[in-house]
């Protein structure tokens, strides 16, 4: 999958908005916070604990987290290079946290997140973005030691809101495709009023 095009639309609206929940595509910082809400429900109660964020943005998960908990360790990874140029740029020196270009994290994490990283496809055919989604999810479920949780749109989407260029998941068939391959723990939450979902895969519950 060649992601340079979806590299490009995000440098865009970082550019467009600056850091802020629309220069990472979301209508609005209260929902980008409930997406935060939903992902790290994936932590429970812990407070000490490391977490790879994959497509990161600016690094708004961290600073989420701060204001939450005192203990972790963070790493933000993102496609697009302006985003964590922007990332480290507004969080040099604080302790706790690194950005990384790329698709990958270089290390395993208790846990990974990763909040809209699936949504626009542009005019990548489906078939081809849902195997993109499937081989992204391999990569995370092998860098999260705990567990992991993804938000993707829901194919629920009500029909004449929905658009060519963004990819509307079927949360039944991921629910199913993550107990089958990674955890036989995994909650789908899709009762937060966004249309989306979130799964969440524990790995730390013994069966
Ligand atoms: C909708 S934005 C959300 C940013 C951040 N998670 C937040 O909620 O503030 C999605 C981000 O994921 C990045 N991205 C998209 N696909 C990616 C991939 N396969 N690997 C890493 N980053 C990706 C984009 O560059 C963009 O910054």
């Amino acid at each position: 999958m060649n992601l340079a095009d979806v590299t490009h639309y995000y440098s865009e609206r970082l550019r467009e908005h600056g850091a802020s929940a629309q220069g990472v595509d979301w209508n609005s910082a209260d929902s980008q916070r409930l997406r935060f809400t939903q992902l790290l429900r994936i932590c429970g109660e812990r407070e000490n604990f490391s977490l790879n964020d994959i497509g990161c943005g600016y690094g708004a998960l961290f600073d989420y987290l701060s204001e939450r908990r005192s203990h972790c360790d963070y790493l933000g990874v993102d496609i697009a290079a302006p985003m964590i140029a922007k990332a480290v740029e507004l969080h040099r020196g604080r302790t706790g946290c690194r950005f990384l270009v790329g698709e990958h994290p270089d290390r395993r994490a208790d846990y990974g997140v990763a909040s809209g990283v699936f949504n626009v496809k542009l005019s990548s055919h489906a078939a081809d973005w849902r195997a993109h989604i499937l081989r992204t999810l391999d990569h995370l479920n092998e860098a999260s030691k705990d567990g992991f949780a993804f938000n993707c749109l829901t194919k629920y989407s009500d029909a004449d809101r929905m658009k060519e260029h963004l990819y509307y998941a079927d949360p039944a068939e991921l629910f199913d495709h993550c107990k089958r391959s990674y955890s036989r723990n995994v909650a789908l939450l899709h009762d937060y009023g966004l249309y989306e979902f979130t799964i969440l895969v524990r790995k730390d519950i013994a069966a």
